[in-house]
């Protein structure tokens, strides 16, 4: 779908449905098994823009990527080789962080850039800890912006602390050290998804986890089956309209549940929605259920600490629900958001407000007070997929009205479905 839409549709939301597969873990099935010694046998991998970044990146690496019936099979090259092109990361910041770290060990040139969104996001947080561990790099604006110009050649193992919880960078620097002579640790204010954990130890890698710290050596990788759950960052748009809108009741069959992704749901039921799971079980080292969230009267709610970023993708649609809630919700320690494919808190802060919401914006959150009866609005998406997504769920609580986003060509970065899947569930009915 490309270019403007308008949003009229009504509530309440009912029925199952199965969300395409997680966007985190999709990339990394493709890229690890790039690096693995014999094939990777991928189910469920996601279809959509992002990952077809790091599928062409791994092709211009070496890498041979097909369609088996519905698995999706990585041939790794004998080792991975200089690309012959810049690579084009699109919108995907996971691409190009992650293949930062992948390229500082590969020798050979190589140059990473993306869209203007991607562009326009920062690229030192996975500079600096790579120079330290000998890596050649160097970006645009002082090394602050890609494209990013990397040089690969020896590293060697540190340890990193953090400044913030970043799986994109934790991954990056995990990533290089398995190319890296010595031990590579990763210690982080608050654990960020562990995806890159789970499948390196998947793949053969001994990784060891202690508390927040996270350390391996150089390894070789072998070759695995992944099977991908749903992502609970694309489901996040129907749970949370689940919950705010009365008489609503939708299930989410074969969900990712890994507790490191599971604070939206927490909050959820700490807010008032009634919220169960089902059918738990761990596939290929990712736990899974059938999630279900019932509308009821919410009240406040509160995010901050070590909770963010076990929801932080989930926000912006967080912030739409959090409008329908009585008292004032606060979200705190959520400065990042400020670099994801936008800045999420301003474009949110001010979408919202336009549509009647009383919000006040912080550095580093919000707080909203509700409940409140949304308004129509027309709002510019600025290439971020989960702004054009959380605005056409605050249609639902518009009473009626239309909201007009001006391009929905970026939904197709993470969830080329949604506004499908979003339709049959107000077709109301169990599907
Ligand atoms: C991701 C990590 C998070 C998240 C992003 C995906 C990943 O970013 O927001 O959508 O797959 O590692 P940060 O690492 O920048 O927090």
């Amino acid at each position: 779908m490309k270019g403007p839409l308008v949003c009229r549709r009504r509530g309440p939301l009912a029925g199952t449905v199965e969300v395409p597969g997680d966007k985190s873990i999709s990339h990394r099935s493709l890229l690890f098994g790039a690096l693995a010694r014999g094939e990777t046998r991928v189910a469920g991998l996601l279809d959509a823009e992002d990952v077809h970044s790091t599928r062409k990146a791994v092709e211009a690496l070496g890498a041979k990527v097909r369609t088996e019936g519905s698995e999706v099979v990585v041939t790794p090259p004998e080792r991975l080789r200089e690309p012959g092109d810049v690579i084009d990361c699109g919108n995907s910041g996971t691409s190009l962080r992650l293949l930062t770290g992948v390229l500082s060990g590969v020798p050979g040139l190589s140059v990473l850039t993306g869209d203007a969104s991607l562009r326009r996001r920062p690229v030192r947080r996975v500079i600096d800890p790579l120079r330290r561990m000998g890596a050649s790099l160097s970006a645009r604006d002082g090394d602050r912006l890609p494209p990013v110009v990397i040089r690969g050649g020896p590293l060697r193992g540190v340890r990193h602390e953090l400044p913030v919880a970043s799986a994109q960078v934790k991954s990056a620097c995990l990533l290089a050290g398995l190319f890296a002579e010595g031990e590579t640790t990763v210690v982080e204010p608050e654990r960020s998804r562990d995806h890159t954990e789970r499948m390196l130890r998947g793949m053969g890698v001994p990784v060891r986890v202690d508390g927040l710290s996270v350390t391996l050596g150089p390894s070789a990788l072998t070759g695995t089956r992944v099977d991908v759950p749903g992502d609970i960052s694309s489901a996040a748009f129907f749970l949370c309209a689940a919950a705010a809108l009365p008489g609503s009741r939708v299930t989410v069959r074969n969900l990712g549940v890994n507790e490191t992704r599971t604070g939206l749901l927490e909050v959820l039921a700490a807010m008032g929605a009634r919220v169960t799971r089902a059918g738990e079980r761990e596939i290929a080292g990712e736990l899974r259920a059938d999630v279900t969230v019932e509308a009821a009267e919410l009240r406040a709610g509160e995010i901050a600490g070590a909770l963010v970023p076990r929801l932080i993708d989930e926000i912006p649609v967080f912030m739409v629900m959090a409008t329908q809630a009585r008292g004032r919700t606060v979200i705190r320690d959520a400065k990042e958001l400020r670099v994801k494919e936008s800045d999420r808190l301003a474009v949110m802060g001010e979408a919202l407000a336009r549509a009647g919401a009383r919000i006040e914006l912080f550095d580093d959150g919000c707080a909203i007070e509700g409940p409140t009866q949304l308004r129509g609005v027309s709002v510019e998406t600025r290439l971020d997929h989960r702004i054009a997504m959380s605005m056409a769920i605050a249609q639902l609580l518009a009473g009626g009205q239309e909201v007009v986003l001006d391009d929905v060509s970026c939904v197709a970065t993470s969830f080329p479905s949604f506004f499908g899947l979003l339709d049959g569930l107000c077709g109301g009915g169990a599907r």
